[in-house]
């Protein structure tokens, strides 16, 4: 029989938010994120406006995008935002160099990506050109889109159909500098950031600028150190960190299929993603030291599983199926992000469409969501809503001779006084029972949905889209002045408490 497991949710304090920013999305100029992705082909007879795909627009407005990261990625470190301005027709076009070589000719530019996420309701996220730009052509752009005077970018600007500043805050300046964003040291690039920084100017017409630091790769605690030491707190208002999840855990050799895995590699693979907590916590405890009232957002500005492409697919573009396990392995990761979000104020999931663990796929004008697009759905009743801490200790999922914690959990309350609570079972076979203690909570009913589905590498294709689907969730009972669960085997469910 199932152990029953004892949960305690918490009251928790008033002022600790879990920031909507972790549930922000990222669009690189790779494979097919943005072109005959969000930016239609030209032949497409999908839902456009101009040629923004609005099928996609709509699926993602139902999950709410707090931001989407863009245009890189290792990308942003190669691109040169003027050749993506003014008239289409004259954009000059380049060599995509890092991701297939395929031959980009511009007609996706700022203008294009501001429209985007205006049609999202999103803020954007620009990543800024450090590792081959200058600080001038950065400068320049943040020019160009935020200030209201009439320089000759300005003039350039409303020129080009935007007479008022486009207000944006959010800039990364550079992205993985200590590998494709240019090999640095963190030594030197804390010196290049600064420089870079210095350069960054806050235009009254569009205030609130955010300077984001090109943070570490995975636990590199060297890199966090060493900006956290030599940058000023006052210079930066977030760090990132890029954590991957790989099914076999090497960069080199195969990395696991994406679909057709057996549990050996859905065990390694939750196993892998689990390291997140241990990741987090490591780079939280270095900003401490140096930043004691948490005013760096540390931001994990690319995350998620990282798979083989599908067969028969050019290797640069990263296209991968997404099943249920990586509907796990989203759930987990986000209830990680909100069981730090004194310090995680951010995250982008790597990438929102073909790309990675993206949340939706398309094939010519066909369009599906993943299982992963459906814990976005889930979880979004956790953006800016007051973080409820939770107390319990978890039955072990074992697989061979090791061990990963089966259950994962995180809650809060919203802004209407419903409590939430995103529970995942990551057991592949076993159903978790829960009995759960709500400290200074009133409620009276219990509804949940879930995701679940018959195998642990279900997944949805074009000809069948609903294969794996959210449904309805019965399994959550008021006993007493207690709430009983029996929560399925491979499952993410939401509870709402009212
Ligand atoms: O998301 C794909 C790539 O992964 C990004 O371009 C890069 O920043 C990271 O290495």
């Amino acid at each position: 029989p199932a152990q029953t497991v004892q949960m305690t949710v918490q009251a928790g304090d008033p002022k600790l938010q879990i920031s909507k920013h972790i549930y922000g999305h990222f669009a690189e100029h790779l494979g097919r994120c943005i072109y005959g992705g969000f930016w239609a082909d030209e032949d497409s007879k999908a839902p456009q406006q101009g040629r923004i795909r609005m099928d996609i627009v709509e699926a993602l407005k139902k999950i709410k995008v707090p931001n989407l990261r863009w245009p890189g990625g290792c990308f942003a470190d190669t691109y040169h935002w003027r050749d993506g301005v003014g008239p289409t027709a004259q954009r000059p076009k380049m060599l995509n160099m890092w991701w297939g070589n395929n031959l980009e000719d511009n007609s996706f530019g700022t203008h294009e990506f501001l429209e985007l996420c205006n049609l999202l309701g999103t803020e954007p996220y620009l990543a800024a050109n450090v590792g081959s730009g200058t600080v001038q052509e950065m400068a320049g752009w943040m020019e160009y889109l935020n200030s209201n005077d009439d320089t000759p970018l300005v003039l350039e600007r409303r020129k080009n159909g935007h007479p008022e500043p486009y207000k944006v805050t959010w800039w990364g300046i550079g992205n993985e500098s200590w590998g494709c964003g240019g090999n640095m040291t963190a030594e030197y690039y804390t010196d290049v950031y600064k420089r870079y920084a210095t350069f960054a100017h806050n235009y009254p017409a569009s205030p609130g600028l955010k300077k984001i630091v090109s943070g570490a790769n995975g636990d590199d605690a060297h890199w966090t150190e060493t900006c956290m030491k030599n940058i000023p707190l006052n210079q930066m208002w977030g760090l990132t960190l890029h954590q991957y999840t790989l099914p076999t855990g090497s960069w080199s050799g195969s990395k696991g299929k994406a679909t057709g895995f057996g549990e050996d590699m859905y065990f390694s693979t939750l196993r892998n993603c689990l390291k997140m907590e241990a990741v987090v916590t490591k780079h939280a405890a270095i900003m401490d030291k140096y930043d004691k009232d948490k005013k760096v957002a540390l931001l994990v500005d690319e995350w998620g599983v990282w798979t083989d492409v599908e067969p028969g697919t050019n290797p640069g573009f990263l296209y991968q199926q997404n099943s249920l396990r990586d509907a796990l392995v989203a759930g987990t990761t986000l209830n990680i992000f909100n069981n730090h979000c004194d310090r995680v104020r951010g995250a982008n999931l790597a990438q929102a469409v073909n790309v990675l663990q993206a949340v939706i796929l398309t094939e010519k004008d066909k369009m599906l969501l993943t299982p992963t697009y459906h814990v976005f759905d889930l979880y979004q009743v956790h953006q800016d809503a007051q973080y409820l801490p939770l107390q319990f200790s978890s039955p072990d999922y074992a697989f061979g001779n090791e061990k990963i914690p089966a259950l994962n959990a995180s809650a809060s309350k919203d802004a209407k006084g419903a409590v939430h609570i995103s529970l995942v079972n990551l057991d592949p076979n076993k159903a978790l029972k829960l009995e759960t203690t709500l400290a200074g909570v009133s409620w009276k009913n219990v509804s949940g949905r879930i995701l679940t589905s018959g195998k642990i590498n279900d997944y949805n294709t074009f000809d069948k889209p609903n294969n794996v689907k959210l449904a309805s969730f019965g399994g959550a009972k008021r006993r007493g002045d207690k709430l009983a669960v029996e929560l399925p085997p491979k499952s993410v469910v939401m509870l709402e408490l009212r």
